[in-house]
């Protein structure tokens, strides 16, 4: 973005501010607050209330996610001693919704071999390695070890890929003793985090790894001998980073009988809108190797904080779903938490759809509308419309912009002038999101020094509907079901109070908005 635009955008936003100025309002405490407060015990100022978050200490990509008997287990990047990034362990949680978690036991710790980095996890439901039974099948997990003292040595080798299995659920964990099952004897340095799935077609398994600037693929009939097949990306989709956290994984194409293969990287640096985020590639697999005709990337998210993001294994439907972290390399360690660092994105369902090119959507799942109580319905919203409530930091909120889509702007903000700002800019084609003047934004330079774009091309005389999930320090907008997501972390020093909506020629229709209930309350098990 060149200076001048760069200044046209702040500007917008600050007449908007300081429109607002002249219209404070003291916010209204939730009634229920203090009770809440004595019942929560996660209800520190910037801790989010219906997204995962650990209990203490810093966390990171998620890993091992697996359903079995009724549970979904998320596995996490975590270090329990300090809320910035140090020896790798994996955390664990549960959920019998994908929405609600329970705090489990940490999982995975480093051991002689390295820190334990990021993984997956499968059910090996036909005993194929031996290590569980048919009717007590072994929970494995896929993770890299990471030889911190090899890397200091200034070895090149000190990555390699371990395997644990758990005959409890995920409980208790065997480190599998032919470790590593895959060595790096090529020397590659960043070479790591394995996704391991069952391929049904070659009854093989199947993992995928990366490898610096390009993702390889190794098949096996048992999870515990691997046989390196083929190399992906070297030439294709963006590089501007390492590529870490793949996935492939098969879709249907809306309706149709049509399947495609997908294929997730995520990269740090070179995102859209800075720092790290998530691209992917839309092809064919057989088995031993992906291809795609793809040369430029994809995004699965234009927001600045949705990275690491990976999919369940062992569903029971043909159901995709994937949680990224939300949060972003350029400023994770920084972020102004100090008992815990970092959340989860909402457990998102994705579909892959044709126009005149592939392309993935993502919707949050069924079961968050569980926790949602309708607040108000408006059939319309008008220009200058200025909306208060006590809070628009736990609020689900959704409308529609009828005929073609043109310049409008959201703006939600508090008594101290802190304010975010969705708007869209229809001659660049472009949502913008501003956080700019957000709350705490001075921790490091990079979380606040742009407006953040989603390219979005309208059609003509059809409705667009946004919904925007904001909680207490993060905001996901989802335009048109899941056609364009933008993920972001905000941390206002008071919640927002006001929604002002502004448009030369908008009206908003369907407007309706709830409030969403904590996870953290009542729950027996923190
Ligand atoms: C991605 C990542 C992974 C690595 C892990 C280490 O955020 O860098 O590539 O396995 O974090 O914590």
């Amino acid at each position: 973005m060149d200076s001048q635009t760069l200044f046209m955008r702040h500007l917008i936003c600050l007449t908007l501010l300081i429109a607002l100025v002249g219209c404070k309002t003291e916010p209204k405490a939730p009634e229920t607050e203090s009770l809440a407060k004595r019942e929560n015990p996660f209800n520190e100022r910037f801790r989010p209330q219906y997204h995962f978050t650990p209990p203490t200490h810093w966390m990171n990509d998620p890993n091992g996610l697996v359903y079995h008997n009724g549970t979904y287990h998320l596995f996490y990047q975590y270090y329990p001693e300090d809320i910035v990034w140090g020896p790798m362990h994996w955390g664990h949680a549960t959920s019998t919704d994908l929405v609600d978690w329970e705090h489990q036991a940490v999982a995975l710790f480093p051991d002689e071999l390295g820190y334990i980095f990021s993984g997956s996890a499968v059910m090996d439901i036909q005993n194929t390695s031996g290590l569980g039974t048919e009717d007590k099948p072994a929970m494995v997990a896929f993770y890299t070890y990471h030889d911190a003292e090899g890397e200091k040595e200034g070895r090149n080798d000190f990555q390699t890929q371990g395997m644990a299995f758990s005959l409890d659920e995920g409980e208790t964990w065997t480190k599998y003793e032919g470790n590593p099952v895959i060595g790096n004897p090529d020397n590659i340095r960043d070479f790591r985090d394995p996704k391991v799935f069952w391929h049904e077609a070659s009854k093989r398994w199947v993992l995928v790894l990366v490898a610096g600037d390009h993702a390889k693929i190794y098949t096996s009939p048992n999870l515990k001998d691997w046989t390196y097949q083929s190399d992906f990306g070297k030439d294709q989709g963006a590089h501007g980073g390492v590529w870490e956290c793949p996935d492939l994984f098969e879709l249907e194409i809306g309706e149709t009988r049509e399947k495609k293969w997908v294929l997730l990287i995520s990269i740090n640096p070179g995102a859209p809108n800075g720092g790290s985020g998530t691209q992917y590639f839309v092809g064919d697999f057989d088995g031993k190797k992906f291809t795609s005709t793809q040369t430029e990337p994809k995004w699965i998210d234009y927001g600045t904080d949705n990275y690491a993001g990976v999919t369940y294994n062992n569903m029971p439907e043909n159901e995709r779903i994937f949680i990224g972290w939300m949060s972003n390399w350029n400023y994770a360690q920084k972020t102004p938490t100090q008992v815990w660092r970092s959340a989860m994105t909402l457990s998102r369902k994705l579909s892959l759809h044709k126009a005149a090119d592939y392309y993935l959507k993502s919707i949050p799942v069924d079961a968050l509308n569980n926790y949602t109580e309708l607040a108000e319905k408006r059939a319309t919203v008008r220009s200058g419309d200025r909306i208060t409530e006590a809070s628009w930091n736990d609020k689900k909120l959704s409308f529609t912009i009828p005929g073609t889509l043109t310049d409008f702007k959201v703006v939600f903000s508090n008594v101290l002038g802190e304010s975010v700002c969705i708007a869209y800019d229809a001659e660049a084609q472009q949502f913008l999101l501003d956080r700019t003047h957000s709350g705490l934004t001075d921790f490091e330079p990079r979380f606040a020094d742009q407006v953040h774009e989603g390219p979005f091309i309208a059609a003509t005389d059809q409705p667009t509907t946004l919904t925007l999930y904001l909680d207490r320090s993060s905001l996901e907008l989802f335009v048109n079901e899941g056609e364009l997501v933008m993920t972001e972390q905000l941390f206002p020093t008071q919640p927002y109070t006001e929604l002002l909506f502004e448009s030369p020629d908008q009206v908003l229709t369907n407007f309706k908005y709830a409030t969403v209930k904590s996870i953290w309350t009542n729950n027996q098990n923190q």
